[in-house]
C-alpha cells in the first residue's frame, strides 16, 4: 500500500499543511520522506523553541525511557516532578511563593487553572477576551473567540463565560479603563472566578497589548477578588525574549498556564500559581492518569537547561529584531502588508486588501503560505480573520536560514501582488 492510500482512513477534520511525511528534523530544518528539505517557521506550532532533535533532549528522553515510562505521580512519585515545579515556580514573575502542577495538553492546563481559580474564589463565572484562543475542549473552546473552524457546530458551550473587547492597537481604539464598565454591566464581578488572558495573543493574531492593559486587569481583579490567569502556552518559555511575556509588563498573575515549548515537543503542560490559590482544591481533586509524564518532565528540565545555556531569551530578541526589520521593509514594498507587530520572536504581519479600510485579506494570506511552501518554507498563519502571518520558528534557527525563509516570504508577497494587482 502506498502512503497516500492511508488518507481514506483519516476524517475530513484531520489534515496537514505539508504534503509529505516527515522523516527527521534538526534545529529548524525538516527533511521529508521524499527527500525534500524545509525551513520550518511553524516549529510544531510553537512547541520547538529548542528545535527538532536537540541532542541534550534526545539523550534525556533515551535515559528516562530505559528507566520507566509511567507510574502516575499519584501512585508512585518521581523526583523530577517537584523539581520541575520548583524551577518553574522560581521563574514565575512576582514575589509571592508559587507552586506548580502538571498535565498533558494546553487545553488541559487551562481547564485546571480554572478549577484552581474556582476552588480559590468559590465562584463560577469566567471572563475572556476577543481574539482569545485557549483550546478545543468544551470549556476552552467556549473561552476561545473564533467560531470557524474552532466552534461552529460544536455548541452548546459552557455557561457563565463573558467576553470583553481586546485593545487591538491596529484595529480598535478604545480606552482601557472603559473595561470595568463593560465588565460590570455584563456580570456581577463578585460572581467572577477568573479573568483569563494571553499576555501576548497567539492564535488570535500576535497582538501585543498597550503597556497599561495588563496592570489594569491586575487592578480590576484585585478590586473584585477575581483571580487573574495568564495563558502563556504560546507566549511563554522565552518566545518573547523573556521567560514569561508577563515580565514585559511587570504584572504578577495569580495563575499561569504553560505547555507547547515546555518539554521540547513531548506532551506536557503545567499550571503555576500563587501557593494559596494552588492549595485551594481538596487533596485528590486535581489529576489525571497521564498527567506530568516522567519522560516529558525530564525533557522539560533539560529544555530549561538548554534555554539557559544557549541564551535562548537573548536569541529570541535577536531573531525578532531581524524579522521586524525585514517585515518593515516588506511593508514599504507591498501595500498588502497593513501592520507589522510583535514582541521578541513573536513577530507577525497582518495582510489587508486596503490600508485605509483595513479589510482583511485571508485568501491572499493563504496564498502567501502556499507559495512559500512551494519554496520549502513552512509558514504559519493566524488571526481572527485568518489574515496574519506569524513566526513560531525554533529559537535556535540560524541567521542564514531565517534570512532565507524571510526572502521566500518577501517573494511570495511579490507574487501575490502580481496575481492580484
Ligand atoms: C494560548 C494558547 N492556549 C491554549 C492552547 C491549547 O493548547 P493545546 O493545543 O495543547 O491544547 C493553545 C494552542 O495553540 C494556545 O496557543
Amino acid at each position: 500500500m502506498t502512503s497516500t492510500n492511508y488518507d481514506q482512513y483519516l476524517p475530513e477534520s484531520i489534515g496537514s499543511f505539508v504534503p509529505n511525511y516527515i522523516d527527521r528534523g534538526q534545529g529548524a530544518i525538516v527533511y521529508t520522506e521524499n527527500g525534500d528539505r524545509y525551513i520550518d517557521l511553524s516549529g510544531g506550532w510553537g512547541c520547538l523553541a529548542v528545535g527538532y532533535s536537540h541532542p541534550k533532549v534526545v539523550e534525556t528522553v533515551k535515559n528516562q525511557v530505559e528507566k520507566f515510562f509511567h507510574t502516575d505521580f499519584s501512585a508512585i512519585p518521581y523526583e523530577s516532578y517537584p523539581k520541575l515545579a520548583a524551577r518553574l515556580s522560581e521563574l514565575a514573575p512576582g514575589e509571592t511563593q508559587k507552586k506548580a502542577a502538571f498535565f498533558n495538553s494546553g487545553a488541559e492546563a487551562v481547564e485546571n487553572a480554572v478549577k484552581f481559580a474556582k476552588a480559590d474564589t468559590g465562584r463560577g463565572a469566567l471572563v475572556t477576551f476577543q481574539n482569545a484562543f485557549h483550546g478545543r475542549t468544551l470549556l476552552t473552546m467556549t473561552l476561545t473567540h473564533k467560531a470557524n473552524p474552532y466552534k461552529a457546530g460544536f455548541g452548546p458551550f459552557a455557561p457563565d463565560v463573558y467576553r470583553l473587547p481586546y485593545p487591538n492597537r491596529y484595529r480598535s481604539n478604545f480606552e482601557v479603563r472603559e473595561l470595568e464598565n463593560e465588565l460590570t454591566t455584563m456580570v456581577d464581578p463578585e460572581d467572577v472566578a477568573a479573568i483569563i488572558i494571553e499576555p501576548v495573543v497567539g492564535e488570535g493574531g500576535f497582538l501585543v497589548p498597550p503597556d497599561d492593559f495588563l496592570p489594569y486587569l491586575r487592578e480590576l481583579a484585585d478590586k473584585y477578588g477575581i483571580d487573574l490567569i495568564f495563558d502563556e502556552i504560546q507566549s511563554g518559555m522565552g518566545r518573547t525574549g523573556k521567560f514569561f511575556a508577563a515580565e514585559h509588563f511587570d504584572v504578577e498573575p495569580d495563575l499561569i498556564t504553560v505547555a507547547k515549548s515546555l518539554a521540547g515537543g513531548m506532551p506536557l503542560s503545567g499550571v503555576i500559581g500563587k501557593a494559596e490559590v494552588m492549595d485551594a482544591p481538596k487533596p485528590g481533586s486535581i489529576g489525571g492518569t497521564y498527567v506530568g509524564n516522567p519522560i516529558a518532565i525530564r525533557s522539560a528540565l533539560t529544555v530549561l537547561d538548554v534555554i539557559e545555556e544557549e541564551g535562548l531569551l537573548e536569541r529570541a530578541s535577536e531573531i525578532g529584531e531581524i524579522a521586524v526589520s525585514r517585515f518593515r521593509q516588506m511593508k514599504q514594498k507591498h501595500d498588502i502588508v497593513g501592520d507589522v507587530r510583535g514582541l521578541g520572536a513573536m513577530i507577525a504581519i497582518e495582510l489587508v486588501q486596503d490600508r485605509e479600510t483595513k479589510e482583511p485579506a485571508p485568501e491572499i494570506t493563504q496564498k502567501v503560505a502556499e507559495l512559500s511552501l512551494e519554496e520549502n518554507v513552512i509558514l504559519p498563519t493566524a488571526g481572527l480573520h485568518g489574515n496574519v502571518i506569524r513566526l513560531l520558528m525554533p529559537l535556535v534557527i540560524d541567521k542564514e536560514n531565517l534570512e532565507r525563509a524571510l526572502d521566500v516570504v518577501d517573494n511570495s508577497l511579490e507574487k501575490v501582488k502580481t496575481n492580484h494587482g
